[in-house]
């Protein structure tokens, strides 16, 4: 039997490289590769598609969390809410400030948990960092008004969500500085790395599109500490071309996850992602389910040629580089388990619905 790999990006690319090629020729022939006019193109698309008023490029994801933070005044001495269960770089963003990222445990969404917010609240909580993981929007009413209560800053890390959206409002503009990643397996990724904060504020823009090429607000005046995270010209050509595709890939992804949410229901101990509302329209990043026999479920899936993957096996709080935040085994007990039964099967543009169903064949077959 055919193996199926747990991602591809062979169907996209396929698809995109006579584009490509001729975006690569052009750059060559015209010699801009850093901060020109594709850049500022992508900028003006990629803020478009979001509805804001501003998007700036910036050289991944980590950076964007850490500059979207900075633009809000995030430092030493604050406190910053993150999901206890997340890519390990949005807190790896806050600590970066200097700031301390303080957890909340995520609901069945697997999203930060806005009952569960208000309990972390100190007098130092200055901002939160709502994660659309997995493709699945958080909810965002819930956060937005707990936010202009305590007048928090919020940065969104829309890394795993470009396309989602909340009552027809994209992830990424509802927040003050949002971020994302053009990691290439993101559902736009760059062919290298990338990312951008989005905006509605002026003034953000302004201090990311300083602070992103050494704080230079021109040449050689340098009013902020800046850091080296410019996205390249040829990755903004890419992401230009990619951009086009989001939405059609983004609905392959969820014609996808309609053949596992049919086939995976009431199977064995399965917890399935949530479904797509009326509200909340999720992109399935990745198709993430939970089994308390996670491990076994993967080696016979293994066995049958299907890879699968786990995001993430180590809760960030047990992390090594994260014990200075004295977060002791068994304090955050959802992100815990959550770290012992989470698996992703495969789904992205280019898996067929055979290949699905082949999926969702074995895995019953196991239970
Ligand atoms: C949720 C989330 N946040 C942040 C990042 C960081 O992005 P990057 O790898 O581009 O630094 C990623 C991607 O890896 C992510 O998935």
């Amino acid at each position: 039997m055919e193996p199926i790999p747990f991602f591809s990006l062979e169907a996209v690319h396929a698809r995109i490289r006579p584009a490509l090629m001729h975006a690569w020729d052009n750059m060559l022939l015209n010699g801009h590769f850093i901060l020109h006019e594709r850049v500022a193109a992508f900028e003006q698309a990629y803020a478009h598609y979001h509805g804001v008023a501003h998007a700036v490029g910036v050289g991944n994801g980590l950076d964007a969390l850490y500059l979207a933070l900075r633009a809000g005044g995030i430092g030493p001495g604050h406190e910053v809410l993150v999901p206890s269960h997340t890519c390990y770089a949005t807190w790896l963003a806050v600590v970066r400030t200097g700031a301390t990222p303080v957890p909340v445990e995520v609901d069945a969404s697997l999203t930060i948990n806005p009952h569960r917010v208000e309990e972390k609240v100190t007098h130092k909580t200055k901002a939160i960092v709502p994660v659309h993981l997995y493709g699945h929007p958080c909810q965002m009413d819930a956060i937005m008004a707990w936010a202009t209560k305590y007048e928090w800053w919020v940065v969104e890390d829309n890394a795993q969500a470009q396309g989602a959206s909340i009552h027809g409002i994209q992830t990424g503009a509802w927040g003050h500085a949002n971020a994302t990643s053009f990691y290439p397996t993101k559902n736009i990724g760059a062919l290298g790395d990338g990312g951008a904060i989005t905006t509605t504020h002026a003034s953000v823009a302004e201090f990311v599109t300083h602070a992103r090429n050494y704080g230079a607000a021109r040449k050689d005046r340098h009013e902020t500490e800046g850091i080296n995270s410019r996205l390249d010209e040829w990755q903004a050509a890419v992401l230009l071309i990619k951009l086009r595709e989001l939405d059609r890939l983004n609905a392959e992804r969820r014609a996808l996850a309609e053949v596992y949410f049919r086939l995976l229901q009431n199977v064995g101990d399965l917890v399935l992602p949530p479904k797509p509302t009326d509200q909340a329209q999720p992109v399935f990043h990745l198709f993430v389910i939970q089994t308390n026999v996670r491990d076994a479920l993967r080696a016979h899936l293994q066995k049958h040629g299907i890879d699968t993957a786990v995001h993430y096996p180590t809760p960030i709080h047990r992390q090594p580089a994260m014990a200075h935040l004295g977060l002791a085994k068994g304090s955050l007990p959802m992100a815990e388990r959550l770290a012992q039964t989470v698996l992703s099967l495969p789904l992205y543009p280019g898996l067929t619905v055979s290949q699905c169903e082949r999926v969702a064949e074995a895995i019953r077959q196991f239970f």
